[in-house]
């Protein structure tokens, strides 16, 4: 496991910009795994100047988003599917047919769940996942649980997730309850995994995701074991590592 500490936000999202920029630039028919949240808004931000700028081109590339929430309907704008059209996939030359998110309605979670297992397989599998953290410790919605999930599942949103989310709703009661997401299997299968993380918030639950046991109930945790993971994240998530 690498760490980048960076500075500010605002250098953690450059220095995440310019990792998928190069990986882009050296397979541009690559698969991406991309993520949510408040987290990667800078970096997506990057990637449409660096787009604009004539740095880089997402023409060729296939995207798999790791997660949606479930009964949402995609034209809402709290969908993830909103956030991508809306901070990345409407601001660059990205092909939409080759982007995915879980299918969030009109059909059981579970063929959901299969058909975006078989999409992912049939596309070769994630080259490049980005990661943001849940301070629970989630990634994805890969919420603390007695095991680790394989593949893409419906899950139950634990009620501080709920309650860290409602900031993007009118209240509370409006945030769904579920969410389908990519297993940890998928995310462990994919060659290289970038972690973002920022705000002294994150402090506490970085040190028991990359310095504690791996463990479930920590499903970040898991992330030690897989052998290409870079972890960016700038002082104030750092300040309670022992590297730090
Ligand atoms: C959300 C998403 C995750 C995200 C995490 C952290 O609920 N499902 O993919 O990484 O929580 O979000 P943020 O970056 O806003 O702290």
């Amino acid at each position: 496991m690498q760490f980048v500490i960076a500075d500010t936000y605002e250098s953690v999202s450059a220095q995440a910009a310019q990792e998928l920029i190069s990986f882009v630039n050296e397979s541009p028919y690559c698969v991406l795994g991309l993520a949510t949240g408040s987290t990667p808004l800078g970096m997506y931000s990057k990637l449409v100047e660096a787009y604009h700028a004539g740095e880089v081109s997402f023409e060729n590339v296939t995207t798999f988003n790791l997660d949606e929430y479930w009964g949402i309907d995609p034209a809402n704008s709290q969908s993830y599917r909103h956030y991508m059209d809306e901070h990345f996939f409407n601001l660059v030359n990205i092909d939409k047919n080759r982007t995915s998110l879980p299918q969030s309605q009109g059909v059981l979670p579970q063929v959901a769940c299969n058909s975006y297992d078989e999409l992912i397989f049939e596309a070769g599998g994630i080259d490049f996942q980005l990661l943001g953290l849940g301070n629970n410790g989630h990634i994805g919605f890969n919420e603390p649980a007695p095991n680790f999930p394989v593949g893409t599942h419906l899950v139950d949103l634990a009620p501080s997730t709920i309650q860290a989310n409602s900031r993007l709703f009118s209240c509370a009661d409006e945030v769904p309850r579920q969410a389908i997401t990519m297993g940890i299997g998928t995310i462990m299968h994919a060659r290289k995994v970038v972690v973002l993380v920022s705000g002294a918030g994150k402090a506490e639950i970085v040190v028991k995701a990359f310095e504690g046991p791996v463990v479930p109930e920590v499903p970040a945790s898991i992330l030690q074991l897989h052998p290409h993971v870079e972890v960016i994240l700038d002082r104030a998530a750092a300040s309670q590592l022992s590297l730090a």
